[in-house]
């Protein structure tokens, strides 16, 4: 059902760090429907991602991007199969663990970029600080970020001032507030014009050459060209 292309990020097992920063061992993914037969989505799917490398997860749309997306991230377990975080498997753990582990280990750009529509541009990139009480600290790294992804003249733009592509940079900016070891992004630049689709593209490469880990969902040709490594679902 589902088909990986050589070159894996690197080969399982090599890192004494404890394991691919996102480790996916014989992942099934079916849906519930009523009066019929589960959905199935993904079955048998397995995934080494290590840190520096740069993986996309390319198909049709319905092929179940988005939902290996959601799996590898911990928002919801798998039917079947193991999700593991530099070597911490967290399938099976409470929701609360995964949700605190989540919050440092990855930053997740989800399909619609959501912004909490209270809260200004900067307001929503620092978000992530709010738990350990950093905005303080963080706020000029969240400008930073903002400048970085060309939008930090929208910073005190309510999300309903912005354009769908600004929201997505300023979502991007909050999933890179604390650093986290793994980017995931579900069709970064979809709503993006050419030439910032492909400076956000440069962008996940820099992420990966300093070290990150980058998990992304797209049909964009040059998103996925930019990948050392590549799904094709069916
Ligand atoms: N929570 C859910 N309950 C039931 N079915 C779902 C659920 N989420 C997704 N699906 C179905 O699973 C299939 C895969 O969805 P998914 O969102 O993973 O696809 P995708 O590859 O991301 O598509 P797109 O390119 O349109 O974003 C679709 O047929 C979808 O309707
Ligand atoms: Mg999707």
């Amino acid at each position: 059902m589902t088909q990986t292309t050589a070159p894996v990020a690197a080969p399982h097992g090599a890192s004494a760090a404890g394991g691919p920063a996102i480790e996916l061992r014989d992942i099934t993914i079916q849906y519930e429907r009523p009066g019929q037969e589960p959905l199935a989505i993904v079955a048998g799917y397995d995934l080494d991602l290590r840190r520096g490398g740069l993986h996309c997860l390319a198909g049709r749309s319905g092929s179940g991007k988005t939902s290996i997306l959601r799996v590898a991230a911990g928002l919801v377990p798998p039917t079947a199969g193991t999700v593991g975080w530099e070597g911490l498997e967290i399938t099976g753990l409470a929701d609360d663990v995964i949700t605190a582990k989540r919050r440092k280990h990855i930053g997740y750009l989800d399909q619609r970029g959501n912004l909490l529509p209270g809260l200004t541009a900067l307001e929503n990139v620092l978000l992530p600080a709010l738990p350990d009480r950093q905005t303080r600290q963080l706020a000029r790294r969240a400008r930073d970020l903002l400048e970085q992804l060309g939008v930090a003249g929208r910073s005190g733009h309510y999300p309903d001032r912005l354009s769908g592509g600004e929201r997505q940079r300023v979502a991007f900016a909050r999933a890179l507030l604390l650093n986290p070891a793994v980017v995931m992004a579900d069709e970064p630049t979809a709503s993006l014009d050419r030439a910032s689709a492909d400076a956000l593209i440069r962008m996940l490469r820099t992420l990966a050459a300093n070290g990150h880990a980058v998990l992304v969902a797209s049909h964009d040709a040059h998103l996925i060209d930019a990948a050392d490594s590549r799904t094709t679902l069916a």
